[in-house]
């Protein structure tokens, strides 16, 4: 029976790990071409946790995740459930952006699984919402598509995992956006948060 870490350990973790990914050059040809890795935003305590693809060029310039337009959504998404980007933690399964934003590649994928597996494990969220096929595929080590794992409860270690369309898709797919808040009605009652 594991026990939680208190909030400050945590919060140390997290800060250690965060160093050791700024040093990392397991996938050469992304950390030559980065300008910041991409760790995660959030307190160590977020109840919830929002997992992303990869950053791209905004968040490659900033260091922060999901800062450009498909942030801006995400931060709209969160603020439709009100809570706020500071009530929640926000990462990536890669910490480094991929060439023209291409989908991470499955060695990629490996080189970062222990960061973001890590991450969550510091954390341990009583929830985590997977955004696209990328997330979802790579935290519940499926080949299912995003449609099939949409509106369904898994588990990853101790925490609750919902899958719903990536915030870009969205911005390609408007149509979309009442699926996904659908799934936040969902992921809200299951987390006693009153919409
Ligand atoms: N898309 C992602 O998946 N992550 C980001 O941080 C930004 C865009």
């Amino acid at each position: 029976t594991a026990v939680p870490m208190d909030t400050d350990t945590r919060t140390r973790a997290l800060a250690v790990l965060r160093e050791e990914v700024a040093a990392c050059r397991r996938c050469e040809p992304l950390a030559r071409a980065r300008t910041h890795t991409v760790f995660g935003s959030g307190l160590a305590t977020a109840r919830l946790c929002f997992l992303g693809e990869a950053p791209g060029a905004d968040e490659d310039a900033s260091g922060e995740p999901f800062v450009g337009r498909a942030g801006q959504l995400l931060t709209k998404i969160i603020e439709a459930c009100t809570l706020s980007r500071d009530d929640v933690y926000i990462l990536n399964v890669l910490k480094c952006r991929p060439p023209e934003n291409r989908r991470p590649l499955p060695d990629e994928t490996a080189n970062c699984r222990g960061y973001f597996e890590k991450q969550l494990e510091i954390i341990t969220p009583d929830f985590i919402c997977c955004l696209g096929t990328t997330a979802a595929q790579a935290l519940l080590q499926t080949d299912e598509p995003i449609g099939a794992l949409r509106k369904r409860w898994f588990t990853w270690r101790t925490s609750q995992v919902i899958c719903t369309y990536h915030p870009s898709y969205l911005l390609r797919n408007p149509p979309a956006k009442r699926e996904v808040w659908d799934d936040m009605k969902l992921l809200m009652a299951k987390m006693g948060v009153k919409l």
